[in-house]
């Protein structure tokens, strides 16, 4: 039998549980952002106070200081099962597909295609939208209005001989299912194009092996990992190789340095290193002490977040499934999507979260930046939905409140 999730055992690993203010106040707006884990913060506050120096240096604090960032990123890239020359870390998802879209601009020809969705964030589509200034086609691969999912068959009408990217989320922020990655990216990987991935929305729920989804980039934020303010892009090697420089001319033999002219975060990428202390913590504790390499113990951390999700999300979802107040985005089966919940509620979803701040849930509404789903939905952005997210430290306690609060405000 796989061991399951230890609940107790990760939420002590949160100090925002110890906190008043936060206390007895369960958290469904963690696709904004999670709680950061102790091991982030006690990492991030050892920099600035002990190391708080240019990194790099002669003088022993300061070389200590990029030891520590060297330690977050080979750490973290080793969880990714990929090389920590193929990570770039800038301040944010939305950054890094700005800073790549520009990259890849220089090496478009007119009438070369690119392919979107209208299931992304904006992150990642209206950068790659506007390089139809620079002469692209660009097509959208369009969402099923009712369902809200993508079609492996609406993209393979797009997919032809001029496709030179196809961007697309590995699960979006409104609809929640997990989009099949691999195979999407075969089939870019067939046709000759680039595969850009937002895992943003899924990262959460375990960390991706990056190079099993065969994805050219990968994007997420590790602000909604537990850990700090920073954005990775993984750009796999023969990519990154190619792509033309966009830092400082003098850095360009520097694959970390190539596509962040923002200049590193030096106490936030050495406290990346306290996401990989906590998977091992979690991996130490439910597994026992083993020399399991890095992506396996990822993908054991994975399978635990993921079966505990889905234990909690089936009583939300049967309870919102046919519910005569709101509309479920999304499928109503917990083995297929992640538990991002936004629902079209008959009262104006602010009121409603706006009710359930009142009934102690923290929740949100809104467009969450999604404003192309929503419409493709049928839904007015100005208006937006409620979004009820939740993560592997949330308790079936907190789904008993939630739901019981919903019974009141929806
Ligand atoms: C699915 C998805 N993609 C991209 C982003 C943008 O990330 P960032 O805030 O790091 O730019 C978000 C942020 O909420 C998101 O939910």
């Amino acid at each position: 039998m796989p061991p399951t999730l230890d609940t107790h055992f990760a939420r002590s690993a949160f100090p925002a549980f110890s906190v008043p203010a936060l206390e007895n106040r369960p958290f469904f707006e963690n696709a904004g952002g999670s709680y950061a884990c102790s091991t982030v913060i006690d990492r991030l506050e050892r920099f600035y106070r002990e190391h708080k120096v240019q990194p790099f240096g002669p003088f022993p604090t300061s070389a200590e200081a990029g030891r520590l960032m060297d330690e977050g990123r080979a750490r973290l890239a080793a969880l990714l099962n990929v090389s920590e020359e193929e990570l770039s870390i800038g301040p944010s998802t939305s950054q890094n597909t700005y800073v790549l879209s520009c990259a890849l601009a220089r090496d478009l020809r007119p009438g070369d295609e690119i392919i979107v969705t209208n299931q992304d964030h904006e992150a990642n589509s209206g950068c790659w939208r506007r390089l139809a200034e620079h002469g692209a086609v660009v097509h959208e691969w369009k969402i099923d209005p009712q369902t809200g999912l993508l079609d492996i068959a609406g993209l393979e009408t797009l997919l032809g001989p001029r496709t030179r990217l196809v961007a697309f989320p590995h699960c979006s922020n409104i609809v929640g299912q997990f989009n099949d990655v691999a195979r999407i990216c075969g089939l870019v990987h067939d046709a000759g194009a680039l595969a850009v991935v937002d895992g943003v929305s899924c990262a959460p729920h375990g960390l991706p092996d990056i190079a099993a989804t065969g994805a050219d980039v990968y994007l997420f934020s590790t602000y909604k990992t537990y850990g700090p303010h920073q954005g990775i892009m993984v750009v796999r090697r023969k990519l990154l190789e190619r792509l033309p420089n966009q830092g400082h001319w003098f850095n360009k033999s520097h694959p970390d340095k190539r596509l962040v002219p923002a200049g590193p975060d030096h106490a936030q990428v050495a406290a990346l290193a306290g996401i990989a202390d906590y998977w091992d913590m979690l991996h130490a504790h439910h597994f026992g002490e083993t020399e399991t390499p890095a992506p396996q113990k990822s993908r054991n951390v994975t399978a635990l977040f993921r079966a505990h999700e889905r234990r909690l999300m089936e009583p939300l979802l049967e309870f919102l499934a046919n519910h005569g107040e709101a509309r479920l985005i999304g499928t109503a089966t917990p083995e297929e999507r992640a538990p991002t919940i936004a629902l079209d509620t008959r009262r104006h979803p602010a009121e409603v979260a706006q009710d359930l701040a009142e009934l102690g849930i923290m929740a949100g509404a809104g467009d969450f930046y999604a404003v192309r789903t929503l419409q493709a939905l049928g839904i007015d952005p100005e208006r937006g939905v409620l979004r009820l997210s939740f993560v592997h430290y949330t308790t079936e306690e907190e789904i008993d409140q939630l739901i019981a609060a919903l019974d009141t405000a929806l």
